[in-house]
């Protein structure tokens, strides 16, 4: 795999940021776009635009048929069983409190519980919240070790009859954590629970097949995968689409509106009210061919090597602790330096143009457990180097020597 022939798709990378190459390491927050995705936006605009769905001339057939196609690629990229069961939304968040929010109203009652855990990204935290205020509900979380691996034998304790759902991340956006969700899911089915999949940070790293895993829910994020951003999918089985009430009402959704009676449209469009991310959406088509075009094997073993090279040479630099050991890691290492705040790292590396992020990565719960404030984080895209690696070293030692380290 030639990763500069890669990297030469991303117009970015072209530009200088303070007067140097840019190195990126922040794609978990969300990667940059190659040119097929920009130029399908703009050709888009420029030469088909309509929306879709709700008038029968040329170019609101075109865009219809094209926000189809797209809903088909998720299909197969994903490994649905159909394509009843691809909900557009505007992110991860959006799919997460969509199946908060319904299935929530249709079987959680007080004192019924929900299982999350300690690796959770406040998106699939705060939805199930609101049912612990609005319902009553109780919030149980798994529990981590000091490597940053849940213990399944502790959240197989906390399964009981009062569990309705379980909500996992596949992968964690702070430790790079690779969650054994199959296996979680297979305990919960066996109780006949319900297992949603946070796959935002999955979805970029790793393989995704939902029937192989078996998971009743899968939440995606567009922009994380070299897609446009307002792009969300919502994988469902379809006995749950069809058994769920609606999320948003609204036009688009409905089959026929009566005084008195309302009556719902077909999947998938049942989940989709009012006008969609159009463009954005029939672009991320270009991001399902941009990521098949690169292999996911070729991918993942990329990011893989990536990522050990980094941690070999991260560990070598004084006073830089890795958070988390992980068994099975992917592309997203946090780290610290004591003495210095992560949002200082942050500036200080962004003088090199290396662009990380610092905070608490919407993971409050997790950094609470491993006593930390914040985290300073390098996620992998596969444009990624070793030599970017190279001068993220070099810019933490400018870091260190800022601040007089030893
Ligand atoms: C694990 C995880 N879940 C959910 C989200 C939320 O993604 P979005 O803001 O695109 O909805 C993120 C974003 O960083 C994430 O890392």
């Amino acid at each position: 795999m030639n990763i500069e022939n890669i990297k030469s798709q991303f117009p970015i990378f072209s530009k200088k940021i303070n007067g140097k190459q840019l190195v990126y390491l922040d794609s978990s927050n969300s990667s940059q776009k190659p040119a097929s995705v920009i130029n399908r936006l703009d050709s888009f605009y420029k030469n088909e635009f309509s929306n879709i769905g709700r008038s029968i001339h040329s170019l609101s057939v075109n865009a219809t048929n094209k926000f189809d196609e797209t809903r088909m690629s998720v299909k197969k990229f994903i490994n649905a069983n159909s394509k009843e069961e691809i909900i557009f939304t505007k992110n991860a968040t959006e799919s997460i409190n969509l199946v908060a929010s319904t299935f929530g109203q249709q079987n959680i009652k007080t004192g019924d519980e929900i299982l999350i855990t300690e690796l959770e990204h406040h998106s699939n935290y705060v939805p199930w919240h609101y049912l612990r205020e609005n319902k009553g509900a109780v919030i149980k979380f798994a529990p981590i070790n000091d490597d940053g691996d849940i213990v399944i034998s502790e959240l197989e304790k906390l399964i009981n009859s009062k569990t309705k759902i379980i909500a996992v991340t596949h992968l964690s956006n702070v430790t790079g954590t690779i969650v054994p969700v199959k296996e979680i899911i297979d305990i919960a089915h066996k109780k006949n629970i319900p297992v949603l999949v946070d796959g935002c940070q999955s979805a970029p790293h790793l393989k995704i097949d939902v029937k192989d895993l078996d998971c009743d829910f899968y939440a995606i994020s567009g922009h994380k995968v070299y897609g446009p951003t307002g792009v969300g999918i919502l994988y469902a089985k379809k006995k749950w689409l069809e058994q769920l009430p609606p999320y948003m009402g609204g036009g688009g959704m409905i089959s026929e509106v009566k005084k008195d009676k309302i009556t719902y449209a077909q999947l998938p469009e049942k989940y989709e009210a009012g006008t969609m991310p159009t463009a954005e959406v029939i672009a991320f088509n270009e991001s399902i061919k941009f990521m098949e075009s690169v292999g996911i094997e070729n991918l993942v073993s990329h990011e893989r090597e990536l990522t050990n090279y980094a941690l070999e040479k991260l560990k070598t630099i004084n006073s830089v602790c890795i958070v988390g050991n992980p068994k099975n890691k992917a592309g997203v290492i946090s780290f610290t330096i004591k003495g210095v705040h992560p949002h200082d790292i942050a500036t200080i590396l962004d003088e090199d143009a290396v662009a990380i992020r610092a905070g608490h990565h919407c993971c409050q719960i997790l950094h609470e457990k491993l006593k930390l404030n914040a985290t300073a984080r390098v996620s992998f895209g596969i444009y990624n180097t070793k030599e970017d690696v190279d001068i993220l070293c070099k810019a933490i030692e400018n870091c260190r020597k800022v601040f007089n380290l030893k």
